[in-house]
């Protein structure tokens, strides 16, 4: 539990920590590559981490290395072995699934579980098209929910036309397809994150990018390589909206990776009027990497939907708080996958703000919130979800009292030191 009170101009330069969707990859990537990678600046959070206990599980090598660098030892695509226990997923949704299309393909037995927030989302989106290409799961709920047991062996390529723009369903669909003879395809409705399709070919998959489709060939052999993972835009978001919303904010945020599948919390609020300046802009490991200034600014309301949607699905909490303090009415439309993330985020947002005072209209894929110039303070529960309790957090910041964020511990699991980051703009120091 922490208490959060009204705040002081946040001024001051922060880092936020490694991006999580680049740091399971590369810990996917390279357990399942011949030989040596090193991954520098990686996130050591609670998600990544039941990801490499994972990969441990199943007799890879993997060591702290000076610089904090995960230095890992993989053992080829075939070089897995059975695990001896039941890999805990944890909170992550991107650790069950993407496991889910590793061991579609292993000649051998697993089981999967996590806690129980991913024991509540749904797994049939990934275990249903692997089932089609030979895999067998059983699990909770006709084998929608976990804990699911996996038998894997030889599988078949499909296409797959995915009703979801979801990086989840495509790599862990890509993943099985490394290990398919011929080509597996899988056809998106928008396109969601493009990790993969940057990082697997730098292994040295055969892989195809053809506009919404992505095809990998199976057979090529993966090799190890040496990478570095930019800051996640996801944890900078928070710092971004607590700079526009806080009077007399000045933040500059470094090395925030942009890769443009990513970057649709900008382009919001950008269209909201906020005084964002990207600068510094560059690449790393394949990454559009860049420093992001941002300063309080007087919002307005917008209408968010269509193919930006994707590009900011894990900023719609934040997106929120901005538009609790925009003139006039925010709509959110074609979001309805925010109902299955780490918690139901449409109907949290909308209690969580509806109890400070902000009238919130629920949707069945977005909801429409009707900005307001104070917020009252009050106990909010994170129900479990990182991005809720640190939402909530930054709209404490302008609360007109004290404000209680109740389970904030689940913010381990993707930013371990968001207070501290706080604390040091509060102090505005660097
Ligand atoms: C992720 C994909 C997204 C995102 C999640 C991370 C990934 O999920 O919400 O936090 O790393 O592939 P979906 O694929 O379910 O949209």
């Amino acid at each position: 539990m922490k208490t959060v009170k009204p705040s002081g101009p946040l001024k001051g330069t922060i880092t936020v920590p490694a991006d999580k969707s680049i740091t399971h990859r590369a810990i996917i990537f390279s357990s399942l590559a011949e030989g040596e990678s090193v991954i520098r600046n990686p996130l050591r959070a609670e998600d990544p981490m039941s990801t490499l206990a994972a990969f441990r599980l199943m007799g890879v090598q993997a060591r702290d290395g000076e610089d904090g660098e995960i230095i890992i030892r993989g053992n080829g695509l075939r070089g897995l072995t059975e695990p001896s226990d039941v890999i805990d997923c944890g909170n992550s949704g991107t650790t069950a699934r993407l496991l889910c299309g590793v061991l579609a393909a292993q000649p051998f037995f697993s089981v999967l579980t996590g806690d129980a927030s991913l024991r509540r989302r749904p797994m049939s989106r990934v275990t249903g098209p692997l089932s089609e290409m030979g895999a067998r799961f059983l699990g909770r709920d006709s084998g929608r929910l976990l804990p699911i047991a996996v038998q894997g062996g030889q599988l078949k390529p499909i296409r797959f036309v995915s009703p979801v723009a979801s990086a989840q369903i495509k790599t862990a669909l890509l993943l099985a397809g490394l290990f398919c003879d011929g080509v597996t395809e899988v056809v998106e409705p928008e396109r969601s994150r493009d990790h993969t399709e940057r990082m697997l070919p730098a292994y040295g998959a055969s892989l195809e990018v053809d506009g919404l489709a992505v095809r990998v060939t199976g057979g090529a052999k993966l090799s190890g390589m040496d990478m570095t993972v930019p800051g996640d835009i996801s944890s900078a978001a928070f710092f971004i909206v607590a700079a526009l919303i806080v009077p007399g904010s000045e933040v500059l945020i470094e090395n925030v990776g942009m890769n443009p599948t990513r970057t649709g919390i900008i382009d919001i609020l950008l269209e909201m009027g906020a005084d964002i300046r990207i600068q510094n802009e560059r690449t790393v490991s394949g990454e559009p990497v860049a420093d992001i200034l941002a300063r309080y600014s007087s919002l307005k309301a917008i209408t968010i939907g269509g193919s930006v949607i994707p590009r900011a699905i894990d900023e719609f909490p934040a997106v929120c708080v901005a538009a609790a303090f925009a003139d006039g009415k925010t709509m959110i439309r074609d979001a309805a996958e925010l109902r299955v993330k780490e918690s139901d985020r449409i109907r949290a947002m909308a209690e969580c703000l509806g109890a400070m005072g902000v009238s919130v209209e629920e949707l069945p894929d977005g909801m429409i919130i009707s900005g307001v110039k104070n917020l009252s303070s009050g106990r909010f529960n994170s129900r479990g979800d990182h991005r809720i309790a640190m939402s909530m957090a930054v709209a404490g910041l302008r609360a007109s009292g004290d404000s209680v964020i109740e389970g904030d511990e689940c913010i381990a699991t993707s930013f371990p030191d968001f207070w501290d980051c706080l604390r040091r703009l509060q102090g505005g120091g660097n």
